[in-house]
């Protein structure tokens, strides 16, 4: 058999759907299928390995399924489609689980179980992942290690599982993160997202069955190949707060912009939004020196004439002095207190539910890679229980969330009326401190509570002379008639 061997011939009985047709067709390294259950991933995606095998001579190629079991199934559809190739491959040695073509190319099985199992030497050929979002994180970061500095193409042939590593692959391939039906690429990555019943070979009577018997989300993701919001999903609702209306090139009402300063690994974050619920405007960017960022900060606070909210914390208070005495106004929360950031993150997620917010749609041809951005972040932004049993709030690992941040920090804020406030310097306090105020209602204790940070800014006048309740500065601080 000849190196050159004419592979995409060699396929007999094998006849790939359109889609799949496609798959095998571009030229891209990396290539994904995220399809419903029974739509034919493993059968083409071992074809496409194969071909991709037979392609290059003396390769090194791996097959990865989550565990032993998964794995079976992909090399039950591998014997399947070489069974109808005329192709007598040489050996196959078992215990080494090890298939080797006759062109010397060998082809590796391995569970992605423990991913250090997942290490070895450099893969030259191909890499199919079969059922890729069953298997952590972790173990993808292991497997792209391994074709550094080699050209070997990726295959991923998997249903989804809510948004993880692979929903960002497919992100990263062009997939908008509304995750719509269809086939995307990016630079080398081609991705192609669809259901079940886009292929041929199961019933509507089948699908129909299994839609009776099982839950909407399951039914969903296994067949509508879904990105589930998991249980944990913090916002939901945010489909109705994409906007499709043209953004408007000047805005003079009021506008508030969120600030969240990028630590080491993150980037520093900011969204303008009107006084009214519309984002006008989202940024983000990464290793630069404080003083750009700062400057970029006035430059964006003079245009849009926007009222500042950020955080302190960190860096936050050092920035905050530097950017005070402007011509803008500025506001800063402590956020590093939990509770002052479920606060924040609560209040979003009001937002959301309630529709009083609105973001330019990805779909809208005038929606930036940031903007785009946004919205994935908001839709992976999760929940999480403590050990001690309070809810924490935070990016999947490995994923940002600044650009969530940054919009809590100015829906916080407008809610809170600043987008038309007259003040200036004024700090909001943390929910501990104002539990404090609510204790000690007097003159004295809300001196001795705000402490030093009153003595550094102009302290903001209390409607009732300071005697009351928190009310007067935090709305209720809960689900009041503020979120309208
Ligand atoms: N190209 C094809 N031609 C004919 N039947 C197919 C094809 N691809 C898949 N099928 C049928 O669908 C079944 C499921 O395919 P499989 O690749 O295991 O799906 P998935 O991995 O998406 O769950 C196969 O056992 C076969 O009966
Ligand atoms: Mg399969």
């Amino acid at each position: 058999m000849s190196a050159s061997l004419p592979v995409r011939r060699v396929f007999s009985d094998y006849r790939p759907s359109d889609t799949a047709l496609e798959f095998h067709k571009t030229l891209h390294r990396f290539r994904m299928l995220c399809w419903g259950i029974k739509s034919g991933k493993s059968r083409a995606g071992a074809a496409e390995f194969i071909r991709a095998t037979l392609s290059k001579p003396n390769s090194l190629n791996w097959v990865v399924a989550p565990t032993n079991r998964h794995l079976d199934a992909s090399l039950a559809e591998i014997m399947k489609v070489l069974a109808g190739m005329n192709l007598r491959f040489q050996r196959m040695r078992g215990h080494k689980r090890q298939i080797i073509f006759p062109n010397g190319a060998v082809s590796q099985l391995q569970s992605a179980e423990l991913p250090d199992n997942l290490r070895g030497p450099g893969i030259d050929g191909c890499i199919w992942v079969d059922e890729g979002s069953f298997m952590t994180q972790e173990a993808w970061m292991i497997l792209r290690g391994r074709i550094i500095a080699h050209e070997a193409e990726v295959l991923v042939t998997t249903t989804p599982k809510g948004r993880d590593w692979f929903y960002e692959e497919l992100r990263l391939g062009g997939m908008p993160a509304d995750a719509p039906y269809g086939e995307f690429y990016k630079g080398n990555r081609w991705v192609s997202h669809r259901p079940t019943w886009d292929f041929p070979w199961v019933s509507e009577a089948e699908i129909e069955d299994a839609r009776r018997s099982m839950s909407t989300g399951q039914f969903d993701q296994e067949f509508g190949a879904k990105f589930m919001a998991a249980a944990s999903q913090v916002f939901t609702g945010i489909e109705r707060a994409l906007s499709l209306e043209p953004l408007p090139a000047m805005f003079d009402g009021d506008t508030i912009l969120g600030l969240d300063l990028g630590k080491n690994q993150d980037y520093t974050a900011v969204v303008v939004m009107t006084g009214t619920g519309r984002v006008l405007y989202v940024d983000r960017w990464q290793r630069v020196d404080w003083n750009v960022t700062k400057e970029r900060v006035r430059n964006l606070a003079k245009k849009w004439k926007a009222v500042v909210v950020m955080d302190l914390s960190n860096v936050g208070s050092t920035i905050y002095d530097d950017l005070r005495g402007e011509d803008f106004e500025l506001h800063g929360v402590t956020m590093h207190s939990p509770d002052v950031k479920n606060d924040l993150v609560e209040a979003l997620q009001m937002a959301f539910e309630q529709s009083s917010i609105e973001l330019v749609s990805p779909k809208a041809n005038w929606a930036t890679t940031v903007e785009d951005a946004l919205i994935a972040e908001l839709f992976s932004y999760e929940a999480k229980l403590t050990p001690g049993g309070r809810i924490s709030y935070g990016a999947p690992k490995g994923l940002h969330d600044d650009l969530v941040i940054a919009l809590a920090l100015a829906q916080w804020g407008r809610v809170r009326g600043m987008a038309s406030a007259g003040t200036v310097g004024q700090v909001i306090l943390t929910r501990q401190e104002m539990a404090q105020l609510a204790r000690e209602p007097t003159e004295e204790a809300d001196m001795r509570a705000m402490g030093r940070k009153f003595s550094r800014f102009t302290r903001p006048p209390r409607a009732d002379g300071g005697r009351g309740r928190p009310r007067s500065i935090f709305g209720g601080g809960s689900k009041g008639g503020l979120w309208s």
